[in-house]
């Protein structure tokens, strides 16, 4: 299981530009990588199968590649669609701009893997699906293949996967082999505390509260997630301890303040497709006045490029991040400095899940890490 130390790295001054209008003239990272995303890769590709290909993290993890310079969608894999073809299955894709394999059997992993057609493994699947395959096939949990596993079943670290929150932990993520990918409200949580965490302000309980679009719940239909039941309304599900993610936060929070703190989760279920919209509060261990939280967050963020800290007064929104890799942060104290009161908004489908696992992925391959992701949401 994998350990790691508190980290405060940036991608360093040599990611950075000059700040374009409307952020207050700071210098931000460069939309471009060093030597530039294509040509920075130069020969290198990932061969990669989807397992849950058809699901809302797989196609979306599938739009993004499909931009990407270094990644090859070799295989596409389903229980449901093997033998159809990508575009009949892919919803927007159009199949002019870039030849996919048709859909093949989730049943063909293995072969693939032992035939070395595919040397990373993207598993987009549902919760235990992806650590019974592996323990079913011992070959493949032996495989040196790449794994990069978007559900929470190795998020805790088991067989060896790395917990990828890059702005975290990205010194442990270069050229790892296996990767569990966060889940969304703890990538929100985890993002909106870090740089508090770090510094060693926060005290507990830390309440975390947030609105989920409905995409976060998966593409199996329920009746809890049907029109008839969302629109024109909101609900909180699973308060308390009890969502899994508290447990994920828990971990979070502990390694990046060195003591467990006590986690109290309010999840909501708002009537939009994607979007996470997320507020945390907790007591502070001294006052840190308005102006030191929000200093010590832009100096942590500074050359993130997929953390925007908003000037001051303004306050994230889920259209604002729509489609994009990024996570918008706001961040203040009250009550005398004594309260934190820290805010974010990512896209649960992108940062949340697959522009998160592109990230991951080109940490592991050694590329540029902003390679292939958008960096501009797409409001309406
Ligand atoms: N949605 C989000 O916002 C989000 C964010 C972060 C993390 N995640 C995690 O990412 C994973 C995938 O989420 P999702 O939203 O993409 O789910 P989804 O839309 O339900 O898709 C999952 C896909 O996996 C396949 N599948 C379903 N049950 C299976 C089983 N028992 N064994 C093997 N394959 C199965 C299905 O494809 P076929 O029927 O075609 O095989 C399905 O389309 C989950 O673990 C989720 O917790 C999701």
């Amino acid at each position: 299981m994998n350990q790691p130390p508190k980290f405060a790295a940036g991608l360093g001054p040599a990611d950075t530009a000059v700040s374009p209008a409307g952020t207050g003239g700071r210098a931000i990272p460069s939309a471009e990588p060093a030597g530039h995303g294509a040509r920075a890769i130069q020969g290198a590709t990932a061969r990669v199968a989807v397992l849950g290909a058809s699901g809302y993290t797989g196609q979306e993890f599938i739009r993004l590649a499909l931009d990407h310079p270094g990644i090859e969608l070799a295989a596409l894999l389903s229980r449901e669609h093997g033998g159809d073809p990508a575009d009949a299955v892919l919803a927007g894709l159009d199949a002019r701009a870039r030849t996919l394999p048709a859909f093949a059997d989730a049943a063909a992993l293995g072969r693939l893997v032992a035939d070395q057609a595919v040397d990373t493994i993207v598993a987009c699947l549902p919760r235990g699906a992806f650590r019974e395959l592996l323990t079913r096939d011992d070959a493949l949990a032996r495989s040196p293949v790449r794994m990069l596993d978007l559900s929470q079943d190795h998020r805790d670290g088991a067989e060896g996967f790395l917990y990828g929150l890059p702005e975290a932990l990205r010194a442990w993520l270069n050229h790892a082999q296996r990767i569990a990918n966060p889940g969304c409200y703890p990538t929100a949580a985890t993002l909106a505390l870090l740089p508090a965490l770090e510094s060693g302000w926060v005290a507990d309980p830390v309440m975390v509260s947030a609105l989920s679009g409905v995409s976060g719940a998966g593409r199996s239909g329920a009746l809890r997630t049907s029109f008839v039941e969302l629109d024109g309304g909101a609900s909180i599900y699973r308060a308390g301890t009890e969502h899994a993610h508290v447990a994920e936060m828990a971990r979070n929070f502990e390694r990046l303040a060195g003591e467990p703190l006590r986690i109290g989760f309010t999840p909501q279920l708002a009537p939009m497709a994607r979007g996470i919209l997320l507020t945390a509060t907790a007591p502070l261990t001294r006052a840190v006045a308005p102006a030191e939280a929000r200093r010590v967050y832009q100096e942590r963020f500074e050359h993130e490029p997929f953390v925007r800290l908003l000037d001051e007064g303004a306050w994230p929104e889920t259209r604002a991040v729509r489609a994009s890799n990024r996570c918008d942060i706001a961040v203040t104290t009250l009550h005398g400095g004594r309260t934190l009161l820290a805010t974010a908004a990512l896209d649960n489908l992108v940062k949340g899940a697959a522009g998160q696992a592109i990230q991951n992925l080109n940490l592991m391959l050694g590329w540029p890490e902003i390679t292939g992701l958008p960096r501009h949401g797409s409001p309406w």
